[in-house]
């Protein structure tokens, strides 16, 4: 064995004991109370999945998690006790572009194969749309949103045990229209009726303790599970009455407490255990038939993707983009470079809607059309608003060196605008106004 892999060898298993010295740890809320202790209960608990359907396996440190491991995890678990809850603080998804969309839509199948009591939604789960998240019939919770594909609560019971469950999507970064309300009375109330009906409450939220104790009314919750931290659990923290947990991320670990809880359903005494999802977990055999399913798919689409790109490159497309101009007109391309349109994909991509085809159309060029954009991976030549939105196709025209003119010579200036700057979509547009901030002899 070489010195370096002694000390790998050696570091690992340091890594071990420590994990196993932190891995389970237990408080109690409050001591003298601890026996008259009526109810036990199991709460399995995860948090951001981050669109990791499964482990990539590149290095052993990313070999974790997945969802065939989570479900034999939590099949084994269930088999153990099958009267514990399961819950998500959401975040499952971790991007809106074309080549996650796939996978996105298997996760949430996964994830209803291993009926959850209740998950959290954060707003990268919403990145394709609403129809797309809530299609699948999960239990779907957002708090502060009227909106009826999602509940403002879900209470559970098993046995003679009762949780309500809250999340809270954070109002400021309200990226879809009216879906949430900023205004915490109803949530304050809510959690006040729970607490009266002797519901164990827990709060998902993606805020940060320090966030969550100032924005939020935290008064009657039991349980608050803050935003998810990069990849490890942290111990649970106990604040008067109420125990504050924080999963990991990219769906590596579970997290399981049980805890007692008195007559009046206050937490008396807690244990808490994180349990790794390392290659040594098999993956459930109940979910080969949509692994496999997945994986047709996902090469069905990487087939269709290269037919599409074939096409590109043989040069089927009428658009040739920006680039192809430069060396002719510089001076116009130079003009056009320092303008917001040569950016305004970015601001899609900013706002988490470089995927929705209601936006895509006037921030690219030649949505739609045969030969025009479809991704940016595939097509990220007709990224943002260039020559070609203004004077139409001009492919021929830069391959026979401007002998063929471009296609929309005869359109007036208001008429090119005018496709893009609506009422709606630019209010303040004055031609007069805007002509002068591009033209390109200036
Ligand atoms: C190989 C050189 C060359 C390339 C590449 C080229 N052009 Fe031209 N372009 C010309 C020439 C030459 C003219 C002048 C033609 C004339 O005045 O009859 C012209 C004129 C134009 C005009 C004004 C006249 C008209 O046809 O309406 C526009 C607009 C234009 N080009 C756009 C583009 C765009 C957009 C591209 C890139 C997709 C492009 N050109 C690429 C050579 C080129
Ligand atoms: C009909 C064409 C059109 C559609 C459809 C459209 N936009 Fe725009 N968008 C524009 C125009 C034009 C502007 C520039 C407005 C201005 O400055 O007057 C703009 C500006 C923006 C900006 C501001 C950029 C900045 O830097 O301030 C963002 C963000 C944006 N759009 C996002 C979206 C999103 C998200 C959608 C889909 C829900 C969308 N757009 C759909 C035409 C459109
Ligand atoms: C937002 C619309 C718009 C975009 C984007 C745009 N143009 Fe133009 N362009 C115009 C208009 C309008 C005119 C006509 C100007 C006039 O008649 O005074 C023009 C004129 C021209 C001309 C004729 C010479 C001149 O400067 O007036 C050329 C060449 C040209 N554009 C090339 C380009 C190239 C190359 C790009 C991309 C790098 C581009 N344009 C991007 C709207 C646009
Ligand atoms: C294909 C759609 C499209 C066309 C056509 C178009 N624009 Fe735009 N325009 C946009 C978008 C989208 C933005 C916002 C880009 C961003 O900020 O990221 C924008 C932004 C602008 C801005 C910057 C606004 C600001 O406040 O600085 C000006 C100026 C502008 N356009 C002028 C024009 C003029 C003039 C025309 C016609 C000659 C035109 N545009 C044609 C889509 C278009």
């Amino acid at each position: 064995m070489s010195a370096a892999k002694k000390h790998a060898t050696f570091l690992r298993i340091v890594v071990i004991l420590i994990t196993l010295l932190f891995s389970a740890s237990s408080g109690f809320a409050n001591p003298s109370s601890a026996n008259q202790s009526t109810k036990t209960i199991t709460i399995v608990y995860t948090g951001n999945l981050d669109g990791e359907l499964e482990p990539c396996g590149c290095s052993e440190g990313g070999d974790k998690g997945g969802l065939k491991r989570r479900a034999q995890g939590i099949d084994e678990l269930r088999a153990e006790d099958p009267d514990l809850f399961l819950i998500s603080a959401g975040g499952l998804l971790i991007s809106e572009i074309q080549e996650d969309k796939l996978k996105s839509e298997y996760i949430l199948k996964g994830m209803t194969a291993l009926d959850y009591d209740a998950i959290g939604v954060q707003w990268k789960d919403l990145a394709y749309g609403q129809d797309f998240l809530t299609k699948h019939k999960l239990p779907l919770v957002i708090s502060n949103s009227s909106n009826s594909n999602f509940s403002q609560k879900i209470i559970f019971r098993k046995d003679n045990k009762e949780i309500a469950f809250f999340s809270w999507l954070n109002p400021s970064k309200n990226m879809q229209e009216n879906l949430v309300f900023k205004n915490t009375e109803k949530l304050k109330q809510a959690l006040a009726e729970a607490k009266n009906k002797k519901q164990l409450t827990t709060l998902a939220t993606t805020y940060s303790l320090k966030s969550a104790q100032k924005k939020l009314p935290l008064e009657n919750v039991d349980l608050l599970i803050i935003r998810s931290k990069y990849e490890l659990y942290s111990e649970p923290q106990q604040l008067g009455n109420m125990l504050v947990i924080q999963p990991g991320s990219r769906g590596m670990r579970l997290g399981k407490l049980n805890f007692s809880v008195n007559t009046a359903n206050k937490i008396t005494y807690w244990q808490h255990k994180i349990i790794p999802l390392p290659p040594e977990v098999k993956d459930a055999p109940r979910m080969q038939a949509w692994y496999d399913e997945y994986n047709t798919k996902v090469k069905e689409d990487y087939q269709k993707a290269t037919a599409l790109r074939k096409a590109l490159e043989t040069g089927e497309s009428i658009y040739a983009g920006a680039d192809a101009c430069q060396s002719c007109h510089k001076k116009q391309h130079d003009k056009w470079k320092d303008s917001r349109h040569a950016e305004a994909f970015y601001a899609l991509q900013d706002a988490g809607k470089a995927f929705d085809p209601n936006c895509i159309g006037c921030h690219t060029v030649g949505f739609k059309k045969s030969g025009g954009f479809l991704n940016a991976t595939l097509t990220g030549n007709l990224m943002h608003v260039q020559c070609e939105n203004c004077h139409g196709a001009a492919k021929e025209h830069a391959s026979s060196g401007g002998q063929t003119p471009v296609s929309n010579t005869d359109w007036p200036k208001e008429k090119m605008c005018g496709q893009c700057h609506v009422q709606k979509h630019s209010p303040d547009f004055v031609f007069e106004k805007y002509w002068p901030k591009i033209e390109h002899d200036k």
